[in-house]
């Protein structure tokens, strides 16, 4: 793929506190876009200086939600390298994404292509501070300017760059994580498994109400009954119960296959802790809870890492989990993952891709 560059000729002042980054508050000098026509496919794949993007009122993301986006991160190792982390597992599932919602795909060498290339214009942008990284936005979009529903004509591939700190307030602490009893989020047939704008949309209102509450996210039920675990807004959930790590399984198409999920469980496997990938009732995390069995819970995410979960809001009660501390497992695997991450131990399963 040929990409053409313009280097931005009024580059910003890069943010002098990193502890104050925050996530995806921030964006660097430049980002990439490739256009798609139905005759011509992909083509015209450039880079130019970070800034607003015309559309028409008509463009279908607006009026359709046409969109699939990924998210993943580039690490400063202590030596000054910059380091992507799987992110061929991530143009696979933006592939996949992709063809769930009917946008073009993009060939995954040419989403990897892209990403090293921008990310190495931005390389200075990557932080330093320990626990923080460049967070990498990569979109899809529709953009024809009819608002008729049709096939799609015309799209989008962009990726944008986000400096970015810890995702949660709360940084390593416990989140406060309630179960949402009426809304769901995904059903068997429908768009879960997929990163696609819609389902955050579906997921906001009880993402608000839950907030008001004081409680950081919801833990989402299946959209059948009502009575299997699923995941939380951003992250894949795991229990450790009774000295095995539990987690649902992806079978029904209404979870996001999480790739710090798939990387944390090959970790765990290979310590020869056993794993369960299987239905969880929310009853068996309440019984589990009350006789003392639930020893530890977490979520994990691209933009969460390993994010220990130290209180759960069910069916009008709370229940604490490790006395609302992080526990040691979680703890450990966040150190394992994070380690590999920013280039402090070996990258033994080769997950990691060199950016320069
Ligand atoms: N589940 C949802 C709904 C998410 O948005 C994310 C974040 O990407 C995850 C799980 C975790 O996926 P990953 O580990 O690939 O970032
Ligand atoms: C990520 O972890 O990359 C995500 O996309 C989560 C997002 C909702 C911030």
């Amino acid at each position: 793929m040929e990409i053409k560059i313009t280097k931005n000729p009024n580059p910003k002042e890069k943010p002098a506190d990193e502890s104050k980054l925050g996530f995806g508050k921030v964006f660097t000098d430049h980002m990439f876009l490739m256009d798609w026509d139905i005759d011509r496919g992909w083509h015209d794949a450039r880079i130019v200086p970070y800034g607003p993007l015309s559309l028409s009122p008509a463009c279908t993301a607006l009026h359709y939600a046409l969109e699939v986006f990924e998210g993943l991160k580039a690490y400063r190792t202590a030596e000054g390298k910059i380091q992507l982390f799987r992110p061929y597992e991530n143009a696979n599932r933006l592939k996949n994404s992709a063809d769930r919602i009917g946008v073009p795909e993009v060939d995954p060498d040419d989403f990897v292509e892209a990403v090293l290339a921008l990310v190495s214009l931005d390389k200075d942008w990557v932080p330093h501070t320990e626990g923080t990284s460049l967070y990498i936005r990569p979109v899809i979009f529709g953009d024809d300017s009819n608002v008729g529903l049709h096939t799609l004509r015309h799209a989008v591939f962009m990726i944008i760059l986000a400096p970015s700190g810890m995702y949660y307030p709360e940084g390593l602490n416990p989140v406060r994580i309630m179960v949402e009893e009426s809304d769901v989020r995904a059903v068997r047939g429908g768009t879960g498994y997929t990163k696609c704008g819609g389902n955050y949309a579906a997921s906001q209102r009880a993402s608000v109400l839950a907030e008001a509450k004081g409680y950081t996210q919801v833990l989402w039920l299946d959209g059948v009954e009502r009575k299997y675990v699923e995941e939380v807004g951003s992250m894949n959930m795991m229990f450790k119960i009774d000295g095995k790590v539990i987690t649902p399984a992806l079978d029904d198409g209404s979870i996001l296959p999480g790739i710090t999920r798939k990387s944390i469980l090959e970790l765990v496997r290979s310590e020869g802790i056993p794993v369960e990938e299987r239905k969880i009732t929310l009853q068996e995390i309440i019984d589990a809870a009350e006789a003392g069995k639930l020893e530890e819970a977490w979520g994990c995410g691209t933009a969460a890492v390993v994010s220990p979960v130290g209180w759960l809001y069910a069916e009008g009660k709370e229940y604490e989990f490790n006395g609302g501390k992080i526990g040691p497992y979680t703890q450990h695997l966040y150190d394992e993952i994070t380690s590999i991450q920013w280039g402090k131990a070996e990258d033994r399963f080769g997950w990691i891709v060199p950016v320069v």
